[in-house]
Order: structure tokens, then C-alpha cells, then sequence
């Protein structure tokens, strides 16, 4: 296969690192493009610091590159942020977002694909499992912005050389989440678990999620960018409780506490799975890591962090 150029944007984040390597493996020239710099470097990989915003940056490292492909990952990823701060939240998905499509447009750039949301795509008055037929409200302003921008990419693409695929994911898990920040409830357990300090579950704990495990997300981006546009789910279709990761976690860990309980959060929905029967039939994808395994695979990195 000739050299192909992948830009990736989002590469110092959690599910970008994993994706960066993944592309490493190939042929490929890889670009990388985050406004913050990256927790660790690969050699081959050609790291631009940049908030997608400055469109004349973006222009002129799009010019020079010349992708063949943009995935973009680029995002405020958290609802509790969101809702706290909508501004920033829409500066840095839908603003940077738009700058960036307009940009690809303009340069004729073959495929983007774009990461939006499953698990904030759809509100609490829709029937469980989602799929891509259920009509779409987002209860969240990440949501919205999501939601947004894949209309901004069917707007701005429409009649020009620029094709696009949307991967709608659930709730990524796996090594590497920011145990940190306010999104990636296993993440933040299990790391709070591991240091024996309390954890705080939001709301009563059966608030149900659609756990996606990383390695999985990135075969459904790869396939996403390989085979024929089009907008698909990424989930297991199975619903589980905080109270079940909650479970599952202090089990694998050792962990004796009872969580706390703290008032349900702004924008959460209440039960959440996604039916990806069309990523099987458009993609052939279909998830492979089980989540007691792939609790497994990220206890044992959380283990190596503290
Ligand atoms: N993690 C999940 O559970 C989940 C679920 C569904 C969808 N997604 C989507 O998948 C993508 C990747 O998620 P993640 O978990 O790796 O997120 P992350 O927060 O770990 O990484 C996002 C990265 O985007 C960068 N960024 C934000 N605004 C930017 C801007 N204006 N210019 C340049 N860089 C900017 C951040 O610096 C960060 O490194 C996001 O689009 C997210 O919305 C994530």
C-alpha cells in the first residue's frame, strides 16, 4: 500500500495515544495535533501543538501535509463540565470543529472521521438499546455540541471532495483514561479505590452506561476510515449499573468501602446501551473485550501509576 498521511486530532488524549499507536504499525506518515503536549512521545510520530481554533495554523499544517485522512478527536469530553462552563465547551467542540472541517474542505481532504457521542446522543424518554434509528436528544451540552457538529459536517461537506464517517461510542474505558478529570467513571474508581480513598457515586448507582473498551474503539475508527462513509454506534449493547462497576472494581481491587452517595449529576441520563448491529453490517465490526476483562486490563494499569 503506498505511504498514506493520517492526521489525528486529540492525540495527547486518552483514546488518541491508543489510536496514534495503533497507526504507528502501518506505513503511514502520522501527524498529531492536540493543544496540549502529549504525556509520552513516539519517535515516528510528527507532534504539532495547536488548538484547532486557529484556522490559519490549521490551514498551513493542512497544506503542508496534505492528509489523506483526519480523525478527529479533538473535544471537551466531559458533561459535568459542560454543563458548568457551556462556552468553553462550545469553543472547544464546536468552534474548533468547524474551523477545522472548513479547513479539510478547503484542501479537498478525502475522509475525516469524526468521533461524536452514543452515550449522550439520546434522552430518557427513547426505548434501551439505542441504535442509529432512534430519534436523537442529547440532555447535555456536550450533547448539543456533539450533536452540532455532525450537522456542521453534513452542511459543509455536502457536494465536495470531503467524505465523512461518525462513530457514535459509549462510555470509553481502558489504560491510559485520565483518572483525574470528571468523565471515565472505572478510571476514577479504580484509581481512588487502589489509594484506599472514599468514592463518590452520583445519584442512587443504577444509572446504566454502555462500557466500550479502547482497543475496541479504535478498530471501529480504523474500519470507520477504511471502508464506505457512514455513521455508526459503538457499543456492546449491554446496560451496567456504577453500582455494577462499582462492584466489579472493588472486587478486582480488594476495596472494603461502601461509596458515597452525592446528588445526580446535570445532563446524566438515567439508563444507556447501544445497539451496533449496523457498525457489524457496514463495518464488520463488532466488540471483542468483555468488561470484567477489560477491568482486568485496567486495574493492572492503574496499578502501575501509583
Ligand atoms: N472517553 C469516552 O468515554 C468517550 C465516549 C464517547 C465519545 N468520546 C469522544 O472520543 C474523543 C476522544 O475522547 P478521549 O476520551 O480521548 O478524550 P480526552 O479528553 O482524553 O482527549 C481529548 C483531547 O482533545 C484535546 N483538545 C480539546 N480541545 C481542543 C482544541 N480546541 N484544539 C486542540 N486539541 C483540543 C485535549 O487537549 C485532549 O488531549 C472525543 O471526541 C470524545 O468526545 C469519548
Amino acid at each position: 500500500m503506498p505511504q498514506k498521511c493520517i492526521l489525528v486530532t486529540g492525540s495527547s488524549g486518552f483514546v488518541g495515544q491508543h489510536l496514534l499507536r495503533r497507526l504507528n504499525g502501518s506505513n503511514h506518515r502520522i501527524v498529531a495535533v492536540d493543544k496540549e503536549q502529549p504525556p509520552t512521545f513516539i519517535d515516528e510520530v510528527h507532534y504539532h501543538t495547536i488548538d484547532l481554533s486557529n484556522r490559519p495554523i490549521i490551514d498551513e499544517l493542512i497544506a503542508d501535509t496534505s492528509p489523506d485522512m483526519i480523525f478527529h478527536l479533538a473535544a471537551q469530553t466531559s458533561v459535568s463540565v459542560s454543563s458548568r462552563e457551556p462556552i468553553q465547551d462550545i469553543q472547544d467542540n464546536v468552534t474548533a470543529s468547524v474551523s477545522l472541517i472548513q479547513s479539510a474542505v478547503h484542501f479537498s481532504i478525502p475522509r475525516i472521521v469524526f468521533t461524536s457521542t452514543g452515550g449522550a446522543m439520546y434522552g430518557d424518554s427513547s426505548e434501551v438499546p439505542f441504535s442509529e434509528s432512534t430519534s436523537v436528544n442529547p440532555q447535555s451540552i456536550y450533547g448539543v455540541s456533539k450533536l452540532a457538529v455532525e450537522h456542521y459536517l453534513r452542511v459543509l461537506t455536502y457536494g465536495t471532495e470531503t467524505a465523512v464517517s461518525v462513530v457514535r461510542p459509549g462510555n470509553i474505558y481502558g489504560p491510559e483514561q485520565n483518572h483525574l478529570g470528571e468523565a471515565g467513571v472505572i478510571a476514577i474508581f479504580g484509581a481512588r479505590m487502589l489509594s484506599d480513598e472514599n468514592v463518590t457515586v452520583f445519584g442512587d448507582g443504577n444509572d446504566t452506561r454502555d462500557y466500550i473498551y479502547v482497543d475496541d474503539v479504535v478498530n471501529i475508527l480504523m474500519a470507520a476510515g477504511e471502508k464506505a462513509p457512514d455513521t455508526c454506534l459503538a457499543g456492546t449493547g449491554i446496560e451496567t449499573s456504577t453500582n455494577q462497576i462499582f462492584a466489579l472494581l472493588a472486587s478486582a481491587i480488594g476495596y472494603g468501602q461502601q461509596p458515597i452517595h452525592a446528588p445526580a449529576r446535570a445532563g446524566d441520563v438515567r439508563r444507556s446501551a447501544l445497539d451496533s448491529d449496523k457498525a457489524g453490517k457496514v463495518w464488520g465490526w463488532t466488540p471483542t473485550t468483555p468488561l470484567s476483562e477489560g477491568i482486568a486490563k485496567t486495574v493492572a494499569w492503574l496499578k502501575t501509576q501509583q
